[in-house]
C-alpha cells in the first residue's frame, strides 16, 4: 500500500514538473522523481513512527490509574500504577509500607489492605478461596478486606483508595508465633 502511495505520488510530481516546464525532452527526469521518491520515503517513515511513538506514550499515560494508599496515620500517598500491576507491587515501587512477605504467592495476609469504597469493592473479582483462607488469618479484617497482591489494577479501579491496616500478623511465612503475654 505505501508502495502504490509513492507511485501515485511519483506520478503527480511528474505531471506537476511537465505541467511548469522543469521536464523537456532533453530533461533527464528520473534523477528528479528518485529524489522526489526519497523525499516522500523519508517523510512517511518519520511522520509515521512520530506518531507511533506519540500514541505509544499517550496509551501509557492512559492505561495507568490513580491510586491513593492512606497508612495508619491517616497520611495520603497518591500514586499512578499501570494496568495489570498488582497494588502489593505497585506499593513496593513507591516504598510504600505493604509488607507482602511472601511476594504476592498466597502464603501471608501482610498485604492486606482495606478498600475504602465500596464502588471499587464491587468492581473486584471476588476473592478466591486461597485468598480468603488468608484474609482470615489478617489483623483487623473488615468487610471490604482484600489481599493487596490479589487487587490487579484496572480502568474500573481507577481513584481506588486502600487503607493500610494498623498491623499485620506475619507468622505464616517466617514460622514466628508470638508469645501470649
Ligand atoms: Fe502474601 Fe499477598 S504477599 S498473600
Amino acid at each position: 500500500m505505501l508502495i502504490s502511495k509513492f507511485y501515485g505520488l511519483g506520478a503527480r510530481a511528474i505531471k506537476r514538473l511537465v505541467k511548469d516546464r522543469t521536464l523537456t525532452p532533453r530533461t533527464s527526469y528520473l534523477p528528479l522523481v528518485h529524489n522526489h521518491y526519497i523525499r516522500t520515503l523519508r517523510h512517511e517513515l518519520f511522520c509515521s513512527t512520530a506518531t507511533k511513538l506519540d500514541s505509544e506514550e499517550g496509551n501509557e499515560e492512559m492505561q495507568k490509574i490513580n491510586v491513593t494508599f492512606v497508612d495508619k496515620d491517616g497520611e495520603e500517598m497518591q500514586i499512578k500504577v499501570p494496568e495489570g500491576m498488582s497494588m502489593l507491587e505497585a506499593a513496593h515501587e513507591n516504598e510504600i509500607e505493604l509488607e507482602g512477605a511472601c511476594e504476592g504467592s498466597l502464603a501471608c495476609s501482610t498485604c492486606h489492605v482495606i478498600v475504602m469504597d465500596m464502588n471499587h469493592y464491587n468492581n473486584l473479582p471476588d476473592p478466591t478461596d486461597e485468598e480468603n483462607d488468608m484474609l482470615d488469618l489478617a489483623f483487623g479484617l473488615t468487610e471490604t478486606s482484600r489481599l493487596g497482591c490479589q487487587i490487579i489494577a484496572k480502568p474500573e479501579l481507577d481513584g481506588l483508595r486502600l487503607a493500610l491496616p494498623s498491623a499485620t500478623r506475619n507468622f505464616a511465612v517466617d514460622g514466628f508465633k508470638p508469645k501470649p503475654h
